[in-house]
């Protein structure tokens, strides 16, 4: 089982979207048995799949351990792709995070998941907190979507830096360009200073994502945005492969 967090403290790069079709990749190219556990109130990615609304508030029950993460866990669209959704109920987290003495309480979460599910992909909410760090504990491979600009830059530096101060994390971290556009010329630049960084195209055909509320393979496999998921996904794997 690996858990792969798709973080960073900057908000709007692309990570719900490419949670949701990173997901897809792993259920669908690869057909592992695949979670997407969404940690973001906002419910970007249950959205983006298509999800109703949730019935109550429950999400934050399964960190104080009044419910079991299981219970929540519902199937979605895609085969083999199951969704853990968020609520409003989990913006009280950091500060439960904050208080409660254990830093691995969602890293354990995940393990219990680990007889059920091959991938565990998480869409993260854009902070740096104590939810980041318990997130950070709990994951193999953080993909840092980010543009490319100077700014976005420092967010990976400041994702670094955190992990860094960890204890016992173990996390390898990988940079994803998010949103290229190859006729501008800084994004151009940055991306041949950056060669080993996986490249994900701005696309109108990802912006449809959001409108049809379905993982772009679902609607149009073949388009040069759903193989750059697709190569993206690839890459993970491998990377997990080294980290094993
Ligand atoms: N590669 C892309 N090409 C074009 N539009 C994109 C691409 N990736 C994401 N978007 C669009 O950019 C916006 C932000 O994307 P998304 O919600 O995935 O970002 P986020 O990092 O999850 O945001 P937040 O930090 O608020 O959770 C959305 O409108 C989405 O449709
Ligand atoms: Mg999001």
């Amino acid at each position: 089982m690996a858990v792969i967090a798709i973080f960073s403290p900057k908000g709007g790069v692309g990570k719900s979207t490419m949670a949701v079709n990173l997901a897809w990749c792993s259920a669908t190219i690869s057909n592992k048995r695949t979670l997407l556990w969404e940690l973001d109130p906002q419910r970007g990615a249950a959205y983006l799949l298509g999800e109703d609304e949730p019935l109550g508030k429950q999400a934050f029950s399964i960190f104080s351990k009044d419910r079991s993460a299981k219970s929540l866990i519902t199937a979605t669209e895609v085969e083999g792709l199951d969704l853990l959704p968020a609520d409003n109920s989990i913006i009280e987290l950091d500060s439960y995070f904050s208080q409660l003495g254990k830093k691995r309480r969602l890293a354990k979460i995940a393990e219990e998941l680990q007889s059920e599910y091959q991938i565990i992909i998480l869409d993260c909410p854009p902070v740096m907190n104590e939810v980041a760090r318990q997130i950070m504990r709990a994951a193999d491979l953080i993909i840092v979507p980010l543009s490319p600009s100077p700014l976005a830059r420092r967010s990976l530096d400041l994702v670094r830096l955190e992990l860094s101060r960890i204890v016992k994390a173990h996390a390898a971290i990988l940079p994803v360009f998010s949103m290229i556009d190859r006729r501008r010329s800084l994004h151009r630049d940055a991306c041949a200073a950056q060669p080993d960084w996986p490249i994900i195209p701005m696309s109108s055909a990802i912006e449809q994502v959001a409108v049809r509320r379905a993982p772009i393979g679902a609607f149009q496999r073949s388009c040069p945005a759903s193989v750059a998921f697709m190569n993206l996904w690839k890459g993970i794997e491998a990377k997990l492969k080294t980290l094993a």
